[in-house]
């Protein structure tokens, strides 16, 4: 079967499926995204996506190409043309096709909206979880607004590139005062010696993760404490646990950070158990 993508308001097949040359997302990464993970054929907590898609494209001052719901019809006619029980959709909506100048095209064209589905493998993820990942960690050398959930993604695709080159499966960004600001396409967590929970606050520095927000909840359920805190990475080596969360992963352990073991160097009970509690929690509609 072949895969099916929605551009510009057709659903064609992949190879037809193509962008103007003179995009403004493929010149100047001038555009954002969204990714949701599919559970039962579903896209899940969907509505806060589209809620932090709006806000990603009000920061930079494109125009919402169609209502939410007519998005959301999208979205879901894409996972049901690609038969997706459990895998993830991506959505992306750029500034539109312009001669390429820096500055804002005048007249404003219309935004080029993207979206594609694709299948993951569960088993794999579940497997990936129970064994958890390595990180390194890497200086933040990103822009001041990586709250904004943009395609320039140059920086988190060097981290990304240079964890797979040490063996490693994520990298954490480092600010300039030893702090960890979050993974390359994760937010980063790590449990105290107490029992703590412990995530950056969802400042300029980090994505809002949806991921990271439901989990609030997960936490809170548990009857655990959560604190919204920065943490340096001399911390986070000697925590008790880490994790990252994300759309397509949820709640992942890490078991290494810099080669060196966290805790026992296995999973932990705190992340563990956030996973397995993490869909009772979240909106799949
Ligand atoms: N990444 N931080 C960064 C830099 C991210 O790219 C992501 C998500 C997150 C977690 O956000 P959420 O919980 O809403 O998925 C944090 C997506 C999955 C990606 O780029 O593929």
């Amino acid at each position: 079967m072949s895969r099916i993508a929605y551009v510009n308001g057709r659903y064609l097949p992949f190879r037809e499926a193509k962008i103007h040359v003179e995009d403004r997302g493929y010149q100047f990464a001038d555009g954002v995204y969204e990714v949701c993970e599919v559970r039962g054929g579903k896209p899940v907590d969907e509505r806060r996506h589209l809620a932090r898609l709006e806000r990603s494209l009000g920061e930079l001052r494109i125009a919402l190409p169609m209502p939410l719901t007519a998005l959301d019809v999208v979205l879901r006619e894409v996972v049901a043309r690609n038969r997706i029980g459990y895998g993830m959709v991506y959505l992306q909506i750029t500034r539109g096709v312009a001669r390429r100048d820096h500055a804002f095209p005048v007249p404003t064209p219309a935004p080029a909206v993207v979206v594609t589905a694709r299948g993951l493998n569960s088993g794999r993820n579940e497997a990936l979880a129970a064994k958890g990942i390595a990180v390194i960690s890497v200086p933040d050398n990103r822009w001041g607004r990586v709250d904004i959930k943009t395609i320039g993604l140059l920086p988190n695709v060097l981290a990304r590139q240079a964890a797979v080159e040490q063996g490693a499966r994520d990298a954490w960004f480092v600010d300039r005062d030893g702090a960890v600001t979050e993974g390359a396409s994760t937010n980063a967590w790590i449990v105290t010696g107490e029992g703590t929970v412990v995530t950056r606050p969802a400042d300029h520095a980090i994505l809002r993760g949806i991921t990271r927000t439901v989990l609030f909840d997960v936490i809170k359920a548990r009857g655990l404490v959560v604190e919204e805190r920065a943490f340096t990475l001399q911390e986070a080596y000697t925590a008790r646990e880490a994790f990252v969360t994300a759309a397509t992963q949820i709640v992942v352990p890490v078991v290494r950070i810099d080669g060196r073991p966290v805790g026992d160097g296995r999973p932990g009970p705190v992340a563990t158990a956030l996973r397995a509690d993490f869909h009772r929690h979240a909106e799949r509609t």
